[in-house]
């Protein structure tokens, strides 16, 4: 007897949809609705998610599903869509739009089909923000403004560009003005002159930002609704193809014992970083790390900053923290519960100077 799972793909593609209401996303929240009646109908997405019947929430196939539709948009093959999506300068109402996505849907059935095996991926440039409060405050405690960066769990490695993004608050600003990326900050922090000497990242699937598809890849998982992400994400794509960084495939742990073995110059600060990735690591892989970390900040001044779900077991509720060492003794400081996002910033009272 075959069991039939308790929530099938209609329920999550109105789970999404429900979702996309709550986060200002019309568009979205039109096509999984119209995806979950299509599904339950046994139409074309029933057809093309054939065998994916038991994906779980983690499976993000409604993600999937939407970024391969967003790539068809964003690579002039569905010409009809553009004008629903506000990325690309579309205006129209998605009230009407699930026709024309539908005759979209029948004729590249083939294409998504395939394209479900794409892992969703993005690079979230806004947590630059959360960083930057981060890496002033670890200037700040230790005396220390030449900064290696260590990302992991970096993606593309677009926050590891840093200091190629301009950042204005009330009554401060840094990085240089003619950046494409600009982040309105809406926190008072004390800037300082930090200076990053070096940087470098890991990840599992690094996505490179220099190839047309790497960056198709994460401009198709960023929701055409979300504008300013969108613009942002385009400015550090700039960016990197003009500085491209190193991110290594690896995982956290060996990746991190390796780096930490290196010597450094000793007024170099070393600053561990990593933002949306510890869910992702075991409890062992997890542990290991913190260890690799508090041992290497026995023979050089480090900090480790992170910015994660206070509880790994939900996404939400994002903490800001900074990890500083003293004759081995570990001091973690709370900083602020950011947006996911990066902003608002949400910082904690203290944490800007
Ligand atoms: C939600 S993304 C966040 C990416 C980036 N830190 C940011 O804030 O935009 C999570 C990243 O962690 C990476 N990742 C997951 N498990 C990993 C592991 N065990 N080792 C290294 N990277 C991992 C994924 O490939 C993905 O790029």
């Amino acid at each position: 007897m075959t069991s039939t799972p308790t929530v099938d793909l209609a329920d999550r593609f109105r789970r999404h949809a429900e979702m996309s209401d709550r986060m200002g996303a019309p568009l979205y929240a039109a096509l999984t609705r119209a995806m979950a009646d299509d599904w339950a109908a046994g139409g074309v997405v029933r057809t093309i998610c054939a065998g994916w019947d038991e994906a779980t929430e983690s499976d993000l196939v409604s993600l999937r599903f939407l970024g391969s539709l967003h790539r068809l948009v964003l690579t002039g093959r569905a010409p009809s869509l553009v004008a629903y999506y506000r990325n690309l300068g579309g205006t129209r109402a998605p009230d009407d739009v699930w026709p024309v996505a539908r005759s979209v849907i029948e004729a590249f059935a083939d294409d998504i089909r395939a394209d479900l095996a794409v892992v969703p991926q993005t690079n979230e440039v806004g947590r630059s923000v959360a960083l930057l409060v981060a890496l002033f405050r670890a200037a700040a405690q230790t005396g220390l403004t030449r900064i290696r960066l260590l990302e992991v769990g970096a993606s593309a490695g677009l926050n590891l560009l840093i200091d190629r993004y301009r950042f204005e608050g009330p009554g401060w600003s840094w990085g240089p003005a003619e950046s494409p990326v600009c982040f309105d900050v809406d926190a008072t922090v004390e800037a300082r002159p930090i200076e990053i000497v070096a940087r470098r990242g890991c990840d599992l699937e690094p996505v490179d930002p220099t190839t047309p598809a790497g960056r198709l890849r994460l401009k198709s998982f960023v929701w055409p609704d979300n504008v300013e992400r969108y613009r942002r994400l385009e400015g550090a794509l700039d960016v990197a193809a003009r500085w491209p960084v190193r991110v290594d495939r690896s995982e956290v742990s060996p990746w991190l014992r390796e780096r930490l073995a290196e010597s450094v110059d000793d007024d170099v600060l070393t600053v561990v970083w990593h933002s949306v990735v510890w869910q992702y690591l075991d409890p062992v892989a997890r542990r290991e790390s913190e260890s690799v970390i508090a041992a290497a900040a026995e023979r050089m001044p480090l900090a480790h900053a992170s910015m994660e779900p206070a509880d790994l077991s939900r996404a939400a509720d994002i903490v800001l923290t900074l990890t500083t060492y003293d004759a081995g003794q570990a001091s973690t400081t709370e900083l602020g519960r950011p947006h996911p996002h990066g902003l608002p910033l949400r910082l904690s009272s203290g944490a800007a100077s």
